[in-house]
């Protein structure tokens, strides 16, 4: 279906349903029912049926004049669309019909007239000229007949009629004119244009003897009356040969003038037509608005027995035309009823054929739709499964990088930390060939200035290496966080006392202030060491002398955070270079031009690694502080470290990073143990014969280039002591361990663990093996030394080795020969030292009183009974630390001290410095 055939469509709708033409109904007012009626109705009947637009209704009144006004008023209420009237009076009639006139309907009058103008026009005859042609006729007549005089008797009409009145006029006024003969009416009566009448009044006037030979003609106003003429002198007269009766209206049909004629019952007619063609032709023209005469004159003629039957047959055609013309007329009303009744199908077949067709459309539309829909659906379809096809491609193409990147990463982190590991030991080698070039007397002091400047710079290097191995376990995202439970403060106070000598020679005002909160935590002590120790570094690095440097430590416990601040005064890094300071390899701090770039980032990679956050504020003028803000992890859950192990914060690196000036080199105690043998076992030369050349001073030294042969001798020589690397062919240094360690006959020998790894987990493997101490590369020789010394003397008790050496401080006070009373209390506190001793029964059981007994000892020292008795419970902490291998906090605890941080506190007290760094100092990294 295409949408030109729309417009079809609706052309057909609008042709179906083309508007009914108006339809006019026309009234009619007949004043009579006679034949010149009938025939004048059915002229009018058949006009109108050649017309759609037309309805006719005929009303006869019969000759009553009151009766005719009803029916106009009739067709006044009617409203109807046009009035034909033909008046039976003109008096009587005239307001009716002036009525209707005013009230706007056209009014025709028809063959008679009324007393007004009120009507729209006139059709008829000219009554006054018929009467005119009767007169002339007769005079006709009487010439014919060569007589001066002419008596004539007249039948008139209805009275009151114009159609009489006017006749009678036009009669006088002929008959007035005529001068070669007198035409003079003898007799007249009124006779309603009916036989009857007519009949009846012409049998009164032969009863008044009026009529006789000398009556010339009788005229009637119409062939009706003319026939009762003939009647009444037929019936009264029929012996008398009576004159011409002459009559009017000259119809067809049987006992029409034409027929009477004919017969010979009247002589003469004058044609008065019917006109009711011209009536329906005159109404119309008024009804569709077209121009009309106000008077339309209908012709008249004479009819006499000369003309009658030409007249009879051209009438007897006419009306067989007329005939034929009805019948058309009928044919053409059954073929417009058909038309009608089919253009009524065809309006509801085309209202179908629009509604099946609109909804073909419609059908047709969505179909066309639903196929452009799918069409660009495909298209999408298509599109999308390219551009999936295409991602399918392009993701196989990331797989395949990524796969590909993290492969060179994997590859380049290989070769990272591998080239990293390689750079410390030639770092280690040159450190320790540095020291022993620096223990020779004979060296010159710009030549030992040079050896300084050499170790310093290979430690600096060795700790960027660590640094940098440290950030990039980050950045693999390898950095793990392993917490321990902490006093947070201990901790850094710990850490800054390897700053004191640094504040002391810069004349630095150094203030620690920690809020009285607990800082009883759970923390990444390694981490957290490495942060702090590079703050204070940067501080120490940048203060001025004679400024100040100030770290302050807050539990913000509603924030759940930790809050580590750390100031320097005299330095001032503008605010657009405290966004980039973190980043890698950042050089642009103004205030350190030699700066790596590594240490501030590695820092915030170690904040972040923990979930914290660092900010650097900086005044001009004031200062620069650096802020760390840890999550605060409860301690509760968290195991206790045994035994931190400040692998990163240390004095040298203090030294490294903050001091310009060559280091200070580090006296070692020479060893007592000349005769011992150690075993080192490293498979690489120039590290065995380094370490070698350390050791060779002190000890006898059997030397092997793998695991095994390490293993092997030291069962066969049975070493003091094991030195061994931990990555070696055939067998490593865990290996060895176990073995040595699982043997009857060599688990008493000490092992040391060398490893150039700087990794937790390694550390904690050789621990888990049995190795009594673990030292990174590169190793300070004199650690080293001082390291293996303190495990060969492990055998002896501290006690044994002074007995007083417990009485910190104040052992030399003691004299010679002992004191009993100490003696005593030691007695008592050993035998009783994991209970809660009270000076009550310490005083009973040195059979003192309790007054006596703080005398007593007051004499001998300045401590209390209760110093005395902290005093032997750190004594004994500190030999089951050192000879029975247990840790800080679980020996801590066996004493009966309620935490570790508790312990800490009670053992700076007496000894100034924390556990931790007081067996370091005295026994090296020898307790796990
Ligand atoms: C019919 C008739 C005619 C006559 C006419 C006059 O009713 O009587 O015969 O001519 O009326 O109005």
């Amino acid at each position: 279906m295409k949408l030109r055939l729309i417009p079809l469509l609706l052309l057909l709708l609008l042709a179906a349903c083309d508007k009914e033409p108006e339809t006019f109904h026309v009234g009619v007012s007949q004043c009579s029912d006679d034949l010149w009626r009938e025939t004048a109705n059915r002229e009018m009947i058949r006009e109108v049926s050649f017309d759609v637009d037309l309805t006719i209704e005929i009303r006869s009144a019969h000759d009553d004049s009151e009766e005719q006004i009803r029916d106009v008023e009739y067709f006044i209420d009617k409203k109807v669309d046009l009035l034909v009237v033909s008046p039976n009076e003109a008096t009587s009639l005239t307001p009716v019909v002036s009525k209707a006139f005013q009230s706007g309907i056209p009014v025709i009058l028809f063959d008679r007239k009324i007393d007004s103008d009120d009507y729209s026009t006139y059709v008829g005859a000219d009554n006054i000229q018929i009467g005119r042609q009767i007169g002339n006729y007769l005079s006709l007549l009487a010439l014919h007949a060569n007589k001066k005089t002419f008596q004539i008797i007249v039948i008139r009409g209805t009275s009151g009629s114009t159609a009489d009145t006017e006749r009678y006029e036009g009669l006088l006024q002929s008959i007035g004119n005529t001068s070669d003969v007198s035409v003079r009416i003898v007799a007249e009566a009124s006779a309603d244009f009916t036989r009857k009448g007519a009949s009846y009044a012409m049998s009164r006037i032969i009863k008044s003897g009026k009529v006789d030979d000398s009556v010339d003609a009788i005229i009637a106003f119409n062939d009706e009356m003319a026939i009762g003429v003939h009647e009444a002198l037929d019936d009264l007269l029929p012996d008398m040969e009576y004159p011409p009766i002459i009559g009017i209206d000259a119809l067809s049909g049987e006992n029409g003038g034409i027929d009477a004629i004919q017969k010979g019952i009247i002589s003469a007619s004058f044609i008065y037509p019917t006109g009711g063609d011209v009536v329906i032709d005159v109404a119309r023209k008024i009804l569709h608005r077209n121009a009309f005469d106000r008077s339309n004159i209908l012709n008249t003629a004479l009819v006499t027995p000369d003309n009658v039957r030409i007249l009879d047959l051209q009438r007897n055609e006419i009306e067989s035309k007329q005939l034929k013309l009805e019948e058309i007329s009928r044919k053409l009303e059954d073929m417009t009823t058909i038309y009608g009744s089919q253009r009524r199908t065809m309006f509801l077949l085309t209202i179908l054929a629009g509604v099946i067709l609109c909804f073909v459309f419609v059908l047709l539309s969505q179909n066309r739709r639903r196929a452009h829909m799918n069409e660009v659906l495909n298209q999408q379809n298509a599109k999308i499964q390219e551009q999936i096809q295409k991602l399918e491609a392009q993701n196989n193409q990331l797989v395949d990088l990524t796969k590909r990147l993290e492969e060179a990463t994997q590859a380049k982190l290989v070769f990272f930390t591998n080239i990293s590991h390689e750079f410390r030991t030639p770092l280690t080698l040159i450190l320790g060939s540095t020291d022993l070039m620096l223990e020779s007397s004979n060296l010159q002091n710009e030549d030992k200035r040079s050896l300084y400047m050499i170790k310093k710079n290979g430690r600096k290097l060795l700790s960027l290496i660590n640094e940098l191995l440290d950030f990039s376990s980050y950045e693999n995202n390898q950095m793990t966080v392993n917490y321990s439970r902490v006093d947070l403060k201990l901790f850094l106070e710990e850490i800054n006392t390897m700053f004191m000598d640094i504040a002391k020679k810069k004349y630095i005002r150094f203030n620690f202030q920690p809020s009285d909160d607990s800082f009883d935590i759970r923390m990444d002590k390694n981490k957290v060491e490495k942060i702090y120790f590079n703050f204070l570094s940067n501080a120490f690095k940048f203060v001025k002398e004679g400024g100040n440097v100030k770290v302050s430590l807050t539990n913000l416990a509603d924030r759940h955070r930790i809050r580590l601040s750390v100031f320097n005064s005299d330095s001032y890094i503008p605010e657009e270079m405290c966004r980039d300071i973190f980043k890698m390899f950042y050089t642009g701090n103004p205030l350190d031009a030699n700066s790596s770039g590594i240490g501030l980032a590695l820092t915030k990679s170690l904040v972040d690694a923990m979930k914290g956050e660092i900010q650097v504020e900086s005044t001009e003028s004031k200062g620069t502080t650096f802020t760390v803000e840890l999550p605060y992890l409860p301690p509760e859950g968290a195991e206790e470290e045994e035994d931190h192990d400040f692998s990163y914060a240390s004095p040298e690196l203090v030294s490294d990073k903050v001091t310009f000036d060559p280091d200070v080199p580090i006296e070692v105690a020479p060893s007592d143990n000349k005769n011992a043998t150690v075993l080192v076992i490293e498979d690489s030369q120039d590290m065995l014969n380094y370490i070698k050349t350390i050791l060779s001073h002190d000890y006898r030294v059997i030397q092997a280039s793998n695991g095994k042969e390490g293993y092997e001798k030291a069962v066969l020589y049975n070493p003091e002591l094991i030195v061994s690397d931990i990555l070696m062919p055939v067998m490593d240094g865990y290996e060895v361990c176990r073995h040595v360690k699982s043997d009857e006959k060599t688990k008493h020998i000490p092992i040391i663990l060398l490893t150039a790894c700087a990794l937790d987990e390694q550390r904690a493997m050789g621990y888990e093996v049995g190795a009594d101490a673990f030292l990174q590369k590169p190793f300070n020789a004199d650690v080293l030394k001082t390291r293996i010394n303190n495990l060969l003397q492990k055998k002896d008790s501290l006690l044994e080795s002074s007995r007083y050496s417990w009485l910190v401080g104040q052992e030399n006070r003691i004299p010679s020969q002992g004191c009993e009373i100490l003696d005593k209390i030691v007695q008592y506190v050993s035998d009783h030292l994991e209970e809660n001793i009270s000076i009550d029964d310490l005083a009973m059981a040195v059979g003192s009183s309790r007054a006596n007994l703080y005398k007593r000892i007051k004499e001998v020292t300045d401590y209390s009974p209760i110093d005395l008795i902290n005093l032997l419970k750190i004594k004994k902490v500190l030999d089951l630390v050192l000879y029975q291998h247990k840790n800080i906090t679980e020996a801590a605890y066996e004493l009966g001290f309620s935490s570790l941080s508790y312990f800490s506190r009670t053992f700076v007290k007496y000894y100034k410095v924390s556990p931790r760094n007081w067996i370091k100092e005295h026994y090296g990294d020898s307790t796990k």
